[in-house]
């Protein structure tokens, strides 16, 4: 063939290509259930299904793929590149997705397609008769950290007593009440629906609130009962998994906020919602009054932590250093510092005297998503953990390093401070409390609180 007829057979064929485009004849649409859901079944539904899926993930049914876990919705329907899914798989989010090796990249480009043409399901069942088992990587892997090989369920939540004397452990469809000196189990809470995402005491510690839910269906708050133990109390209203609870000091009402992007304030004694607050973009994963009871802060996976006037309701500040989701915000107890965590590996602390918050007073860096950090009762130190299992304490300002601590064998989740103020105790995915002393910079015991 000559090259004249050579460059005129191209030009036809991308001339008919193009036009094929025009007129529809592109390829078809993906098929979830043919082309998709075999990928999803070898390499990822062995950690990410079940009853309690890792990084309470679940990718069994639409809603739930597209809700994400705790790292806020991981399917946005149109945006193939902008949706977690995709980025973790990509390694733009870490870890790397699934965790055993990476993923073809022609699959990647299959399942972003799919997204970007809306994610739509033809149906949740594979065809008859076509059989996926998991790679031996993926096996060897799934054998190890899946639920279903009899593993505990991730520690999500944890708070102590008032007295100090007791932590509150939130674990999958339990509380258990844990002696703060010697580790032992002294009560198991039960009625909480699904995963406990967080617990909260009152101050003067007569009920303890567990927050959770079902994720894509509904958030609930339990109030239990400190003398009895029993659930007195359920607060109804979200729409999504609760993430965040938070008593006012006073007793008399508590915020809770929740993936379904709102921040509600009920009257404690009735369980009624006495205001409801939509001023974020994505899911609530933090909340916290001041001291003295006069602010709200709220934390956002829309990567902004917000003030809000406890009287007015008016919000009083938005705070947007963070570039990507905030998982935890914490007042000191003078109310004169906000901390706030965020998925961007940061801590920025906040003067909250200071009136002006475009900017934070100081940045803590990490190497990894920190999902959580938290004072110490005398506010002289400030701790935070992040998914690489690094626990650091700070001094109350954040200006000095105390503590690296670097036992924990999984992503930190949540972490508490006792009354002595040197006993720092974490929970980890892996379903462990870790607890250390700062003073000693040891790590000191080990529980898991099956
Ligand atoms: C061996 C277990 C395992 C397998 C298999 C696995 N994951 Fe994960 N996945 C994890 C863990 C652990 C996390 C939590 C990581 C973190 O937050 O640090 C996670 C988190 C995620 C998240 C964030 C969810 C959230 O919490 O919001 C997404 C999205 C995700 N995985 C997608 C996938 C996809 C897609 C696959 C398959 C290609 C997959 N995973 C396979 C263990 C697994």
């Amino acid at each position: 063939m000559g090259k004249i007829t050579l460059t005129i057979c191209l030009l036809a064929v991308s001339l008919l290509l193009l036009f094929a485009q025009k007129e529809g004849f592109a390829a078809p649409p993906v098929s979830y259930s043919r082309q998709i859901l075999p990928v999803f079944k070898a390499q990822c539904l062995g950690c990410h299904s079940g009853a309690t899926p890792v990084s309470g993930y679940s990718m069994e049914t639409r809603d739930k793929l597209l809700a994400g876990g705790r790292r806020g919705a991981a399917v946005i329907p149109g945006k193939g590149a902008l949706s977690n899914l995709i980025r973790y798989m990509t390694g733009d989010l870490q870890p790397k997705m699934p965790p055993s090796g990476a993923m073809d990249g022609d699959k990647i480009a299959l399942i972003r397609r799919w997204i970007d043409e809306g994610a739509k399901v033809d149906s949740e069942k594979m065809p008859e008769g076509m059989n996926v088992t998991a790679n031996k990587k993926g096996t060897s892997l799934l054998s190890l950290t899946s639920p279903h090989a009899n593993l505990s369920a991730p520690v999500t939540a944890l708070a102590y007593s008032p007295d100090g004397k007791m932590i509150a452990v939130g674990g999958y469809r339990v509380v258990r009440l844990i002696d703060s000196l010697t580790g032992t189990i002294l009560q198991s809470v039960k009625g909480a629906t699904d995963q406990v995402q967080c617990v909260a005491w009152s101050a003067d510690g007569k009920f303890l609130a567990v927050a959770g839910g079902v994720p894509g269906a509904a958030g609930e708050v339990l109030i239990v009962d400190c003398e009895t133990w029993k659930p007195l109390l359920k607060l109804e209203g979200h729409s999504e998994v609760v993430y965040a609870v938070a008593w006012k000091p006073d007793g008399k009402e508590l915020a809770t906020g929740s993936l379904d992007k709102t921040v509600n304030i009920w009257n404690a004694k009735t369980g009624k919602i006495t205001r409801t607050l939509k001023d974020h973009a994505e899911g609530i994963m933090g909340v916290a009054y001041s001291p003295d009871g006069k602010l709200l802060a709220t934390g956002s996976l829309d990567r902004s932590a917000k003030l809000f006037d406890t009287t007015s309701w008016k919000r009083i500040a938005a705070l947007t250093a963070h570039q990507d989701g905030v998982t935890r915000v914490a007042f000191n107890k003078a109310g004169t510092i906000l901390a706030t965590s965020g998925l961007d590996r940061t801590v920025r602390i906040w003067l909250v005297k200071s009136g002006t918050f475009e900017n934070p007073e100081r940045t803590l860096y990490a190497d990894d998503a920190i999902n959580t950090c938290a004072f110490s009762p005398d506010s002289n130190l400030l701790v935070w953990g992040a998914s690489n299992r690094i626990v650091k304490a700070f001094n109350g300002d954040g200006t000095q390093q105390k503590n690296e601590l670097k036992d924990a064998e999984d992503c930190v989740y949540c972490l508490g401070i006792g009354s002595d103020n040197e006993t720092v105790v974490a929970g980890t995915q892996d379903g462990k409390l870790l607890f250390w002393n700062l003073k000693q910079n040891k790590l000191i015991r080990t529980v898991s609180p099956k």
